[in-house]
């Protein structure tokens, strides 16, 4: 099954509007349509920016939460119809910096994710294990559990529009990379996880990996069975190291 390289930037709190600017000057004129999947997640007040500079390009672009209810009192959320309305692609759900400092939930997750695909966004999912969790062999029960509970009310046909973002707590922002062994187990675990839901839909998903992604390590990541893409965070914010990570996917 051969599915299209997926790499995203996650800019977390990083970048004004004008600062995104400067990286779409530098960065957009590179990215062709025949490489990977290329996608920008961009903080809340450079989004529309960000997407009306996007449209007509092959970049496509997602914010880094969404809200599951449409509209309401919600004081400080953002819903599916505001993001679509203003030409944004897709969401980044469950990122583990949203669960560690804001509470954010596996249920809250399991209304997310469907409430995305359902709007027609398309939700990238991040799952991962934190240190310790990891050195008390902890690893696969917390996947199993973050898995199966935010998919839980996905419909098993829309299950190939999920993309999953494999993000090891330990590895995020540290310089720490998983060894591609750790990686390519933790990625195998979460699509055979995938098949006890549908088996052939399974083999569609594209499953990232993200934590300390750089140029001289994306390649190696990519090339992994199970691996089919990075969601990059620092080394996404500067435009050259960004593109040298897309050009290495395109390669793996
Ligand atoms: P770093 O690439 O900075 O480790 O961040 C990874 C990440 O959290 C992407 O969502």
């Amino acid at each position: 099954m051969s599915r299209r390289p997926y790499v995203a930037a996650n800019w977390k709190m990083n970048k004004t509007a004008s600062e995104a600017d400067e990286f779409l000057d530098s960065f957009l004129p590179s990215q062709s349509a025949d490489g990977p999947e290329v996608v920008l997640c961009p903080p809340w007040l450079a989004l529309e920016r960000v997407a009306g500079r996007c449209a007509g390009t092959p970049v496509r672009v997602a914010a880094q939460n969404m809200f599951y209810e449409d509209s309401g009192a919600f004081t400080g959320e953002v819903s599916a119809p505001m993001l679509l309305d203003i030409g944004v692609d897709g969401a980044v759900l469950g990122h583990s910096e949203r669960r560690q400092f804001f509470g954010e939930s596996d249920e809250s997750l399991a209304l997310k994710v469907p409430k995305a695909i359902e709007a027609g966004l398309e939700p990238i999912l991040c799952v991962g294990e934190s240190r310790a969790e990891r050195e008390s062999n902890d690893t696969e029960a917390v996947l199993s559990h973050q898995v199966l509970t935010d998919l839980a009310e996905v419909h098993s046909d829309d299950l190939g529009k999920v993309v999953i973002a494999y993000e090891p707590v330990w590895a995020i922002g540290t310089g720490l990379v998983a060894t591609p062994e750790q990686a390519q187990e933790a990625c195998e675990f979460i699509r055979n996880l995938l098949r006890t839901r549908d088996s052939e839909r399974a083999g569609q998903v594209r499953i990232l990996y993200g934590g300390s992604v750089k140029p001289d390590n994306a390649g190696e990541l990519m090339a992994l069975p199970d691996i089919d893409g990075a969601l990059v965070g620092g080394a996404a914010l500067d435009p050259a190291d960004f593109g040298a990570i897309v050009a290495a996917s395109s390669a793996g």
